[in-house]
């Protein structure tokens, strides 16, 4: 049959690219876990002659070999030998500081660039990793280390750098995003929501990292470093529970028009970082309102090109494995380019503060008793800070009773020594749950 020539062009080789292996880049891979086994995949799969996967390190690696790796691949447990390769790039899936750190530093040191995946890594010491990366003349990227495959990171690196950006925010925690819609959804307690993200593998046995936001902190802490340029340590964000936020906080937000979702936020204003994770009342109809289960999304603010947003898979093997082999890509080209000139960082070191003015929502649980709100209103009003509403649902136990005080916007060092107060009275059957609301 005569073919028109869009049907001939669909039908042949998509392939125009160079397949002489020799030309491609030499990738060597350590962990051959859920990340590295899809990297691999794609390698693997891809054969364009752009990368080309010479050598898989993990302990006892004999367990792990696959039919479908190619013969020639080099399997090994030894970090040197790959360090003594002639890989140009190394892929850092191991995951944890030690021995990923050693590792990473070997390989820039030796002159390999590195692709990473590694947050703990990157939010500890990225800084001082790019700068020996860039005095070996060699590349470090680190894309899936936040959002997962959300391409966040080469936004920031790149497709933004043009702006100047004084805020980020985010739901970079997918477990706790997952926990808070279901509760959400379900109305069930904070427990049982825990209890089906780990059966469903969406959160670990010890959950710790996730619910407490350490994890969360560490992500925004990459942000900052490569959207805000500045040097900021995970320890120094303050990092807020989820764990007291439970079904009755999602009806008195709904009350207000909003939901709640972990959120992690840097405003750069300068000499200080305004910095913060933790659960937070949301517009339920905000862009964070609207995220449900393990996604991810991150909003930037630009001094000229105002806001953008980023959303979708903040992990799973598959699409962590989409920007690993993104940063490949990107390394592979510009190894190509050339050597780079030597550039020192310029990163700032500003004050960390988690003082936002915001209006807040107080959760209490107390023994219901006369005279509650009075005492409550003097502490509050001792303190200057003004009472926006209060909230009481009817229905509840009188012997643990929830209700809610909203406040008009104060500064988070302002409401402290109020709260502080507040946990010595008597008729309070829990710590008062305190929850900025954004808008
Ligand atoms: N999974 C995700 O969705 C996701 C998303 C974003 C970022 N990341 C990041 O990607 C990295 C890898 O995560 P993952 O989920 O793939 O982890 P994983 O499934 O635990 O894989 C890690 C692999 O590295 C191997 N390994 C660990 N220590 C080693 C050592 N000292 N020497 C040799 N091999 C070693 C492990 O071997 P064994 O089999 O013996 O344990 C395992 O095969 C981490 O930094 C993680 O934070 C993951």
């Amino acid at each position: 049959m005569h073919k028109t020539p869009p049907e001939q062009a669909l039908d042949t080789d998509p392939a125009p690219v160079s397949r002489d292996r020799s030309l491609a880049r030499r990738v060597a891979l350590v962990g051959f876990g859920t990340v590295g086994r899809a990297v691999a995949k794609i390698l693997c799969e891809r054969g364009d002659g752009v990368l080309r996967l010479t050598h898989i390190c993990n302990r006892n690696f004999e367990r792990k070999k696959q039919p479908w790796v190619p013969s020639d691949v080099i399997w090994t447990e030894d970090f040197q030998t790959i360090l003594n390769s002639g890989a140009d790039i190394v892929i850092e899936l191991i995951g944890g500081l030690h021995p990923a750190e050693d590792l990473v530093r070997c390989a820039l040191t030796a002159g390999k660039s590195v692709v990473t995946a590694n947050k703990q890594l990157i939010a500890r010491h990225g800084p001082d990793l790019l700068q020996l990366a860039s005095s070996n003349g060699c590349q470090l990227e680190f894309g899936a280390s936040v959002a997962g495959g959300v391409p966040v990171l080469p936004a920031l690196r790149t497709g933004l750098s043009g702006d100047r950006l004084h805020g980020i925010a985010g739901i970079l925690n997918g477990t706790c995003n997952y926990i808070l819609s279901r509760i959400e959804s379900a109305r069930i307690p904070f427990s049982e929501a825990l209890e089906e993200a780990q059966a469903r593998g969406y959160a670990e046995a010890d959950a710790s990292e996730d619910l407490d936001g350490g994890d969360a902190r560490a992500k925004l802490s990459i942000l900052a470093l490569a959207g805000l340029h500045v040097r900021v340590s995970p320890g120094d964000i303050r990092a807020r529970t989820v764990r007291p936020v439970d079904a009755v906080d999602f009806d008195y937000a709904a009350e207000l028009g909003c939901t709640i979702r972990q959120i992690s936020r840097a405003d750069l204003k300068q000499p200080t970082l305004f910095a913060d994770v933790g659960p937070s009342l949301v517009p339920a109809s905000s862009p964070f309102g609207r995220v449900q289960r393990n996604l991810n999304l991150v909003l930037t603010s630009g001094e000229y090109g105002g806001d953008m947003a980023f959303l979708g898979a903040g992990a799973g093997g598959d699409p962590t494995a989409v920007a690993v082999v993104s940063d490949l890509m990107f390394v592979a080209e510009s190894i190509s380019a050339g050597p780079r000139p030597h550039r020192p960082l310029q990163l700032a070191s500003p004050k960390v503060s988690c003082d936002f003015e915001t209006p807040w929502y107080l959760r209490f649980l107390v023994k219901d008793q006369p005279g509650i709100i009075a005492h409550l209103a003097a502490i509050l009003s001792a303190h200057q800070l003004n009472i926006d509403a209060v909230l009481q649902k009817p229905g509840f136990d009188k012997g643990a009773l929830p209700f809610v005080i909203t406040l008009e916007p104060c500064r988070d060092a302002q409401l402290h020594p109020a709260l502080q107060e507040m946990s010595a009275l008597t008729f309070a059957l829990k710590p008062c749950l305190c929850l900025p609301i954004l808008r």
